[in-house]
């Protein structure tokens, strides 16, 4: 057994994220990690808020809140919308905790001492209506590649390109809007990564060609682009501060790190958050993740493509300039865009749906089977109600939920409150048992390949071969001449139940518990009725024995209606 570290890009503090930001990071991550512990992996899902740098300032701002307060209570309103959609953290913690200081003051010091941070002295924008410096999301302008008119001082949202406040043509102030701008002298700590390239090239061509492409072809892409030396240091009020022990005057002027420089590390930081909250007993290591981790630790990262640089090449040469064993990522799925029809989710433009909205509408697992089924894999793919009602009725409230109440509202009806014994398994059941193992083995094989929207396909096609099983069968025919035969037919069907509990388990959470406490199996039953089945096991289609009490679950995805939808687009806003 492996263990697994996964981690999600960590979302902003400054508001409650869209779905496309849930699609493409926190989701797939928390299946993948149910899938995992499923199978008997020792997992550890670590996630937290990206709590620094200007995206936090001006959203405190807005909410005229003293930042950290605003900070504090932003991350409770996403934790609560977080555990909503079930997702299973083993910790969710906060890139403004003292971990994450101590940890990115530490590997600060130590860059330091190997020669990758120097002071230098730079220009930046000064605001002059404002009375301060204007770095990152402070200022907006033209971005100087493409010409989108509304790029942030840090990177452009339409071509994704990191950029520097200086770069933006017709440059403005984002809190005043003035353009009364001049550029000013300020020392500054940079991360020499122009010293560090060959060593991340080297540890992409080591690693790179495992990762899926959209994730090792942006990290190639940015290296022919060459590394240039960074400024990782701000003058904010909020960040982690530089440490006054090697910098004593950036120090006392009130420099803090820049945000992309303590964010991914706060996966260590929250992490170490995760161990320091350990009840007396438990036995939290967290540097075995970590530093020196040994061979069985397997890193995944998730994140949306607009992620990718920081992940394979920023935060790799921070880790590797430390010259310290930290745990380097081995995998990294990353992800499109999931649009609204098209165009852009946006929460600064507040378009499309956002999360906390989402579970008012409709429970998670409609969402999480929804967004994983359409996950934007190979390509960005859209969102729109008569897709999500489609999919929503045919997948979840046809083909399974229904499949499930039939199944046992027919046998309570005829046979009782357990499950019946028959004939044993004839022909049909052994073709069944065959297509079951096929069609798990390759859910199995595309998980195992993080393939969300494949294992989708498959989960959906276990899920269809029981209706076309019971269709076959027809027992509510068979019962008329053979009740026996209908009994086989009921029981069989209730095992596939079973079955669907454990596997569908990391898509829809709340269903699976429903359909897994549907029997009342004993405590001592084997093992496989609690975790997840071999493909070899499950043709047997035995688990659940004759004479197992069940009881009949309330209806487990209601359909959408037209009323529904017609509401829906009304109010979110449709293909215009
Ligand atoms: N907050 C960033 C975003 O939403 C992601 C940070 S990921 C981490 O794009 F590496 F910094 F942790
Ligand atoms: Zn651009």
């Amino acid at each position: 057994m492996a263990r697994h570290l996964i981690t999600s890009a960590l979302p902003y503090i400054n508001g409650i994220k869209h779905l496309g930001n849930m699609v493409g990071s926190m989701l797939p991550a928390d299946v993948y990690s149910r899938y995992l512990r499923g199978r008997g992996h020792e997992v550890l899902y670590i996630c937290a808020t990206d709590e620094h740098g200007t995206p936090a300032e001006l959203a405190a701002q807005e909410a005229g809140l003293p930042v950290a307060e605003f900070c504090a209570r932003a991350h409770d309103q996403q934790k609560a919308v977080y555990d909503g959609f079930q997702l299973s953290f083993d910790h969710f913690g906060r890139s403004s905790s003292p971990q994450n200081r101590e940890i990115t003051q530490e590997i600060a010091r130590e860059l330091h001492a190997n020669g990758f941070i120097e002071e230098r002295s730079i220009r930046q924008v000064y605001s002059n209506t404002d009375g301060r410096f204007l770095p990152d999301r402070y200022i907006v302008g033209t971005c100087p590649h493409c010409g989108y008119d509304k790029a942030r001082g840090d990177q452009c949202e339409n071509c994704t390109r990191v950029l520097d406040p200086t770069d933006l043509l017709e440059p403005r102030s984002a809190i005043s809007g003035s353009a009364d701008l001049e550029v000013r002298e300020t020392t500054h700590l940079f991360l020499l990564q122009s010293k560090l390239t060959g060593q991340v090239e080297d540890w992409i061509a080591a690693h790179g060609d495992e990762w899926p492409v959209l994730a090792s072809s942006i990290a190639r892409k940015w290296l022919t682009e060459g590394l240039q030396d960074r400024a990782i240091t701000r003058d904010l009020e909020w960040g982690v501060p530089v440490p006054a022990d090697v910098w004593p005057e950036l120090a006392a002027s009130g420099k803090v790190f820049y945000v992309w420089f303590d964010a991914p590390i706060e996966y260590i930081g929250a992490t170490k958050e995760w161990a320091d909250a350990a009840r007396d007993g438990e036995l939290r290591d967290w540097k075995s993740w970590w530093y020196e981790a040994d061979e069985t630790v397997r890193y995944t990262e998730f994140m949306a493509k607009d992620n990718v640089p920081f992940h394979t090449v920023m935060f790799p040469a921070t880790i590797l300039g430390s010259r310290q064993p930290w745990k380097k990522v081995d995998y990294v799925k990353a992800f499109n865009w999931l649009t609204y029809y098209g165009g852009k989710f946006s929460t600064s433009q507040k378009r499309g749906i956002f999360t906390d909205v989402a579970l008012e509408l409709l429970p998670a697992d409609y969402w999480r089977y929804f967004l994983m089924a359409h996950a934007p894999e190979s390509d960005d793919s859209s969102f729109t109600w008569d897709l999500f009602a489609s999919v929503v009725n045919k997948d979840l409230a046809d083909t399974l939920g229904n499949f499930v109440n039939r199944v046992l509202s027919f046998s309570r009806k005829r046979f009782g409150d357990e499950v019946p014994a028959g004939h044993a398994a004839g022909e049909a059941e052994e073709r069944l048992g065959a297509q079951i193992a096929e069609l798990l083995a390759d859910h199995e094989a595309q998980l195992e390949a993080l393939n969300f929207r494949k294992a989708a396909q498959s989960l959906r096609a276990l899920w269809s071969a029981g209706n076309a099983y019971l269709d076959e069968k027809a027992p509510w025919l068979q019962v008329k001449t053979d009740p026996e035969a209908a009994a086989l037919t009921l029981r069989t069907a209730m095992n596939l139940i079973h079955l669907y509990a454990v596997v569908s388990e990391p898509f829809i959470p709340t269903a699976a518990r429903a359909m897994r406490e549907a029997f009342a199996l004993p405590a001592d039953a084997p093992a496989r009725t609690r975790s997840w089945v071999d493909a070899a096991e499950a043709r047997a289609l035995d688990a659940v024995p004759a004479g197992t009490p069940f009881t009949v679950p309330p209806v487990l995805f209601a359909k959408i209606t037209d009323e529904d939808l017609a509401g829906w687009t009304a109010r979110f806003g449709g293909g215009e």
